[in-house]
């Protein structure tokens, strides 16, 4: 795992992300529950315009992919069939003395588990760790009245099962033809045994999932490649510095069940995290498929009406975390820095202004002379567009900084000249320059700087 030259925020974004309204910890005040979190006013902004904008480039810009929405409960089977139930596990290891969890993989553990001198990695203790036992990393729930065995569910641990089994409804139902993909966003679930690092490993989080539907006798490493390139360039445009990202190729070792080639996006998230997993872009084979016609019964077969022929498909899949990615789109846009003529320096989140969960700040420079009036009309007109937000307290310098620190990447301010000729100034995060533009114009300025 290369080292990271990136300084850790880590500490400092769960306060930022606290004080301004961007992630919670779930109930907090009953003490909070593990490594679950809530998202605020402005986390919830900023995880919706990171999922647009995966529905958009995934979904309503092409042709050959549909999106649906599955349920997070599915029939029981569908995990026996997937492997979950007798894969999805990890040897884990528990200390007497301690009561602490970990990986039997840990490197910390010194010796070997269930013997003596293996040397608990918390409290130093030696001979107390227990033998290696394996840990279903499913939630399970019952559904109806009766907690039997009959009744027993899951939480999906993942979305792309909602996809397989749903493949020839959405195949027929759209008449797509092979090559194509299905998608969705959607909840999922793990009992993770070393959950941390604030939203980077959580028990409950969000995925964006695609499964492209390839034929097996066509070149169907190209789709990989092509699937690969395609998922990078999407965490640039986001405005992922290109080098904090890197690929990781799984090696024989680290492939799932499932997975006959992949490939991990690393993010550098600085510190002693460093370069992690973002997205994983999987060549899944025909195992999905072939495993649910196995296990319903059911054929999952394509027909390729023009040569006569019936296949099941091979799937390319990208998978990619949202909370992890806004995790990683904080942690790249957080910055301290100096202003050039004041004592003052500042916190700056340099988001993408797509990704900005508010667009622009509206100020009144004081708060009289019909000042006030006119950005109220302004920020009214505005939000009709996008989030803007009203404030007119404090010095100018504070308003500015207050944006700064969330993101905001303009800040209209209403001054004097204002109410004489109808222009206000408009100042960018970034280069700190001010333009002065004319209220009407003021939304489609903003708009056009947003971009996509
Ligand atoms: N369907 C394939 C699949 O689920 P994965 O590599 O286990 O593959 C894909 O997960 C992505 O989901 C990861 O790259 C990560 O972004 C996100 N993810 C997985 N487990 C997570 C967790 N416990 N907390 C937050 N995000 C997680």
């Amino acid at each position: 795992m290369p080292v990271s030259t990136n300084p850790d925020v880590m500490e400092k974004l769960v306060s930022l992300c606290k004080r301004r309204g961007f992630v919670f910890q779930s109930s907090e005040i009953y003490g909070g529950t593990g490594s679950v979190w809530d998202y605020g006013p402005l986390g919830v902004e900023l995880k919706k315009n990171l999922k647009d904008r995966w529905w958009h480039a995934m979904v309503r810009a092409r042709d050959d992919i549909q999106g649906i929405d599955a349920a997070i409960l599915m029939h029981p089977r569908v995990w026996e069939a997937s492997g979950h139930v007798a894969g999805f596990t990890d040897p884990m290891v528990d200390c007497r003395n301690c009561k602490k969890r970990f990986r039997a993989d840990d490197p910390k553990i010194k010796g070997t588990p269930g013997t003596p001198d293996a040397q608990c990695p918390a409290c130093g203790m030696k001979g107390t760790l227990s033998e290696a036992r394996l840990f279903n990393l499913m939630f399970k729930t019952f559904m109806g009245p009766v907690e039997d065995t009959a009744s027993v569910v899951y939480l999906r641990p993942e979305t792309a099962q909602g996809i397989y089994v749903n493949f020839l409804n959405v195949q027929q139902s759209t008449r797509q033809k092979v090559p194509f993909g299905i998608a969705q966003i959607g909840k999922a679930f793990r009992n993770e045994i070393t959950p941390g690092n604030f939203v980077f490993r959580t028990r409950e989080f969000e995925q964006m999932e695609m499964q492209f539907f390839v034929d097996p006798q066509s070149d169907h490493m190209q789709w990989f490649e092509y699937w690969k390139a395609q998922r990078m360039e999407w965490h640039h445009g986001l405005g992922l510095s290109p080098e904090r990202l890197h690929f990781h190729a799984h090696t024989a070792d680290e492939l799932a069940h499932y997975a006959r080639a992949a490939f991990d996006i690393q993010f550098d998230f600085g510190g002693t995290l460093g370069f992690q997993e973002i997205e994983g872009v999987h060549h899944r084979g025909d195992f999905d498929l072939s495993r649910h016609q196995e296990y319903s019964g059911k054929k999952l077969e394509y027909f390729d009406q023009p040569n006569n022929r019936r296949f099941v498909p091979y799937v390319i899949e990208t998978s990619v975390g949202a909370d992890r990615t806004a995790l990683a789109l904080l942690v790249n846009a957080y910055r301290e820095e100096e202003v050039p003529g004041e004592s003052e320096g500042r916190t700056v989140l340099g988001l993408h202004p797509s990704l900005a969960p508010i667009k622009a700040g509206v100020f009144p420079l004081v708060k009289k002379d019909g000042m006030p009036e006119m950005a109220e009309r302004i920020a009214a007109e505005l939000r009709r567009r996008f989030p803007v937000f009203l404030d007119d307290s404090g010095a100018i310098g504070r308003r500015y900084r207050r944006q700064d620190e969330v993101g905001t990447p303009f800040c209209i301010t209403v001054d004097g000249q204002s109410t004489q000729d109808g222009t206000v100034t408009i100042r960018d995060r970034d280069t700190l320059q001010q333009e002065r533009v004319a209220g009407p114009f003021v939304g489609d300025y903003i708009m056009e700087r947003i971009g996509n």
